[in-house]
């Protein structure tokens, strides 16, 4: 009996470290919370321009929700309506395009710097650990949005994505081979990628991941809240700044600035001057799959590897890659931040080759083996 008692009083203990919701109190959370200062300051506002990035995607997707038609025949024809007729339609529309990619950029090296800070040991675990399910979801936003407009691009990069996940099945045993397959089809929603795929995409869009990552973020956010900033750097902290109003202050003016510079890329460089005509035709289920068809930029680190390994490979490093993410806290309890800033640098570097050179890579791989 006294085993057990003792066993929910240490779960017990566990989620009140990690949940002190005693110090719920807005007085409190205001006045008592510090920002350390140190070299690796910059690092602490991060994750401010990845929620401030979210709340563009909001804004910016409700407005264009009052003009997209969700239908095969009309979601092409809808999109252009809105692009060339709609009063400021353009703009708005390149502000949820730029505002997606910045969205992602951020979430990137927020987590690369809260890894290299070692902000996810204790009492921190579900601050990191909602942080890998919001990083899903970003991801899942960028893929599910790509599609929405129905051009050919589009529509056959979804084709090629679903694939790529049926194709896991050839690697699990037994029954479980069937998994990525029955998958594929709860997603695709019919035979082909058509007008159930699309409807699908758009309730996920629209309403499940934002549904999802609201909760996620008033999580994340409630438990940085409780658990103050982690000190990041090794050492003594010898200076703190007052999260409110000084940091606060400073987190606002830098979304000032963010905002103007958004603007200003949106009403200037339209986000698809970067991809070559014609591949943001309306789809054609007739049509050739177009030459040059690859994902968004923020998917290149794990294509380019897709087109010049073997799949089982790029299989196996992805789902490895993905524990080692999950169980960041446990793997790395006893890390130093050297060793993990030198850990964080590596994933920069990598992500930052393959998605400025990959595609340079891949063709040199390729005239290498071909
Ligand atoms: C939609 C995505 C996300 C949003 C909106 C977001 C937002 C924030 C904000 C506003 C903070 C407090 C300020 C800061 O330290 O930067 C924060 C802290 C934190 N975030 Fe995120 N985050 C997101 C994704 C992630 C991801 C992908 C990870 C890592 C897997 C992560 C891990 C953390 C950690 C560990 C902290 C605590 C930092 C500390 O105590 O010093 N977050 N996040």
């Amino acid at each position: 009996m006294k085993t057990n008692n003792d066993f929910v009083e240490k779960v017990r203990t566990a989620i009140d470290e990690r949940l002190p919701l005693e110090k719920m109190n807005l007085g409190a959370l205001m006045t008592h919370k510090d920002v350390p200062q140190h070299r690796m300051s910059w690092a602490y506002y991060l994750g401010g321009f990845t929620l401030f990035f979210f709340i563009v995607q909001v804004i910016t997707g409700l407005m264009l929700l009052f003009y997209y038609k969700p239908t095969t025949s009309e979601a092409h024809a809808s999109v252009e309506y809105i692009t060339h007729q709609v009063t400021a339609g353009a703009l708005i529309r390149n502000m949820h395009t730029w505002a997606s990619s910045l969205m992602i950029f951020f979430v990137m090296i927020h987590l690369l710097t809260t890894f290299a800070m070692k902000a996810f040991e204790k009492p921190r675990e579900l601050t990191w650990v909602t942080g890998v399910a919001l990083l899903l979801i970003t991801f899942t936003f960028g893929f599910t949005g790509y599609l929405l407009p129905w051009n050919q691009i589009a529509v056959n990069a979804t084709k090629i994505g679903l694939q790529t996940i049926e194709q896991i099945g050839a690697y699990l045993p037994g029954d479980m081979a069937l998994w990525p397959k029955y998958l594929r089809e709860i997603i695709q929603g019919e035979s082909s990628v058509g007008q159930s795929t699309l409807s699908r995409f758009y309730a996920i869009h629209v309403v499940i991941l934002p549904m999802m990552i609201m909760g996620l973020v008033g999580v994340h956010l409630l438990t940085v809240q409780l658990q103050g900033m982690s000190k990041g750097v090794d050492g003594e902290v010898k200076k703190n700044e007052k999260f409110f109003p000084f940091f606060v202050l400073k987190d606002f003016s830098a979304w000032g600035i963010a905002f103007l510079a958004l603007f200003l890329f949106a009403l200037c460089l339209p986000f698809e001057s970067f991809f070559p005509y014609p591949l943001f035709e309306p789809y054609d289920a007739l049509g050739s799959t177009p030459e040059g068809i690859k994902p968004e930029w923020y998917f290149f680190f794990a294509y380019y590897p897709l087109e010049m390994l073997p799949f089982w490979v790029v299989l196996l490093g992805g789902n490895l890659a993905m524990v080692v993410l999950l169980f960041t806290p446990w793997i790395f309890k006893g890390t130093s931040r050297k060793t993990l800033g030198f850990i964080a640098a590596l994933g920069a570097i990598y992500l930052f080759v393959m998605t400025v050179f990959g595609e340079r890579i891949y063709h040199l791989v390729k005239g290498v083996a071909g």
